[in-house]
């Protein structure tokens, strides 16, 4: 069953030379994405710094507005909600951030981050008791901590808030930006552990963004990869990493450091930098005059596997 689906997602930003000028062009941070979260199913986005993964989170979160594209949440369009429905998504759609630390109130102790979800959402006092209990218990964390301020937490155990608090209004959808990368890697694996075991007990879905290609093999259904706010491949965990087609992408597994993550500047980007046509023309042993002319659409290899290219 379908809960989530982008399509033809734009978000251009005006770019100015000074406060009062006109702009002088168009950003393209997000420029004509789709994709689509089944129930259950948790979607990598993977790609390089800047490539519009947080765009596309904060449009679904209506942080940002969109310049032009629709998404839709159980197939209604989420601009054209009733204030029920709104009040419901805003609910069972919950986002965690990269960095615990900066996403804590650090005058609020754990257990008042936690509560404070509920409370927004009129849940009474004995309820909430019960409720910041269980959600200690599910994350991992002790009851000891609950008295602690963020200061007083390691990285891993703001995270599990984080993740906490979220968790508090019983969410359908995650959209997880980034939530492991500034943890130490044998902590990251406990915190993708415990998305992991989320996702099953509570049949969530996520939307899961990370530069670091291991971690989206490792948490993904399915996974969409990014480049300069385009998908350019879209398929199955299977499919990409066992028969990646497109140039990017392979440039992007070719290019896995020891630590698993992509720098910014890590892809020659000046080999990129075409007139008109494919963006991946130069790089590509298979580009045709049609590449060197109309950027490519994304075509369907087989029903698990999309490509935006002329030639598969
Ligand atoms: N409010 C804004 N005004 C103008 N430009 C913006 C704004 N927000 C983002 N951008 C630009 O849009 C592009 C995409 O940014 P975004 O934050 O979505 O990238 P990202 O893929 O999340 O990068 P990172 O991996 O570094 O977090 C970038 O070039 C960024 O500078
Ligand atoms: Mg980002």
């Amino acid at each position: 069953m379908n809960l989530l689906n982008v399509r033809d997602l734009r978000k251009y930003y005006p770019i100015k030379s000074g406060l009062f000028s006109k702009p002088s062009g168009f950003l393209k941070a997000v420029d004509g994405v789709n994709f689509s979260i089944e129930v259950g199913e948790t979607l990598g986005l993977v790609g390089e710094s800047g490539c519009g993964k947080t765009t596309i989170a904060k449009i679904i979160v209506k942080l940002e507005k969109p310049t032009s594209g629709r998404v839709f949440y159980r197939n209604k369009d989420i601009h054209s909600f009733s204030r029920h429905e709104e009040h419901n998504y805003r609910k069972e759609v919950q986002m965690v951030f990269q960095d615990p630390h900066s996403s804590l109130n650090p005058r609020m102790t754990a257990r008042d981050t936690v509560e404070e979800a509920l409370i927004i959402h009129g849940v009474g006092k004995k309820e909430r008791d019960t409720r910041v209990k269980e959600l200690f218990d599910s994350v991992g964390l002790g009851e000891e901590l609950m008295n602690r301020y963020p200061h007083e937490l390691s990285g891993g155990q703001k995270q599990r808030i984080s993740i906490a608090r979220a968790l508090a209004v019983n969410p359908k959808l995650i959209i997880a930006d980034e939530p492991v990368s500034a943890l130490d890697i044998s902590v990251q694996a406990q915190i993708l552990n415990l998305l992991l075991d989320l996702k099953s007990k509570l049949n969530l879905s996520y939307l899961f963004i990370a530069h670091n290609l291991p971690v989206i093999r490792y948490i993904s259904d399915r996974v969409a990869v990014i480049y300069r706010g385009r998908i350019v491949e879209y398929a199955t965990t299977k499919e990409l990493f066992s028969n990646a087609l497109h140039p990017y992408t392979e440039i992007l597994l070719s290019a896995i450091p020891a630590e698993g993550s992509l720098r910014h500047g890590q892809i020659k980007t000046t080999e990129l930098n075409v007139e008109s046509g494919c963006d991946f023309q130069n790089i590509c042993n298979i580009a045709s005059e049609k590449c060197r002319n109309v950027k490519p659409d994304m075509v369907a290899v087989n029903k698990n596997h999309f490509v935006s290219c002329w030639n598969h």
